[in-house]
């Protein structure tokens, strides 16, 4: 079972605005037609509703297959004033459309989906990390949140959970910290709770690839920079049980 990793798609209310991304996603769905999609947020450059029509248009051909969650550009202007009704057209025009295991903005629990293939099973966790604040200055860094966490601790407790392989993945990047503008702020509390409980972990925000291997108890953790335009992302295999990791290239 093979994963392609994508991250700050930013889509634009003009098609020629994002010629680069459709560019990528109509490589990726012709070269890898049996890959599943990974995008971590900042599908669209401020939720409006034209620009996450645009990405739905892109994104369709991969609905089943394609697996997200929202970015601080997804939920308001500039990616930094949160707005209640961006997010719920997030998950309206394409949480629900795109078949996501469930809903972002409104019980604020993780969103999991289960990929059966071959006698393989990989369990996917995807998070909200967009802080619900008005105050500008603090938007653009990120939050899991008590409520959400205390969910994704249940369900890493799950006996059947834990044989299963698992991929956890959000917007905000974990590790940079006093800045105000970008920062996980519980990032702390988060590693605390994955600690040896998933396979592999993944964001974007910083619009910086890098990788990490064994840190904090995680096989992998996979930052993506923003993926149009790029040649090459990342590409996770899950085989017998195991995770491993590779670039591919995308152009
Ligand atoms: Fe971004
Ligand atoms: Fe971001």
């Amino acid at each position: 079972m093979r994963f392609i990793h994508l991250s700050d798609l930013h889509f634009h209310r003009s098609k020629k605005d994002n010629k680069a991304c459709s560019k990528t996603l109509e490589y990726i769905k012709k070269q890898y037609p049996e890959h599943y999609l990974i995008i971590t947020g900042d599908i669209a450059d401020d939720g409006h509703e034209d620009q996450f029509k645009r990405a739905f248009e892109a994104l369709k051909p991969f609905s089943g297959k394609i697996f997200i969650c929202p970015g601080n550009h997804d939920f308001g202007a500039a990616g930094n004033f949160y707005s209640r009704e961006r997010a719920e057209r997030f998950d309206g025009m394409l949480s629900i459309p795109l078949q996501q295991g469930g809903t972002f903005t409104r019980d604020n629990t993780p969103v999991v989906n289960i990929v059966e293939q071959n006698n393989e099973r990989v369990m996917l966790i995807a998070l909200d990390t967009n802080l619900e604040t008005e105050h500008p200055f603090d938007f653009a860094s990120g939050e899991v949140g008590k409520k959400q966490l205390a969910a994704l601790d249940a369900i890493l407790s799950g006996p059947v959970v834990t044989a299963m392989v698992k991929i956890l993945f959000f917007h905000h990047h974990p590790f940079m910290h006093n800045n105000p503008f970008m920062e996980l702020k519980d990032a702390y509390d988060l590693m605390r709770t994955i600690f040896n409980r998933v396979d592999a972990v993944m964001f974007g925000h910083k619009h910086v690839s890098k990788r990490w291997e064994n840190v904090g108890g995680i096989k992998y953790i996979l930052a993506s920079d923003d993926s149009p335009g790029k040649d090459w992302a990342r590409e996770i295999t899950v085989e017998k049980s195991k995770l491993s990791v590779a670039d591919l290239q995308i152009a």
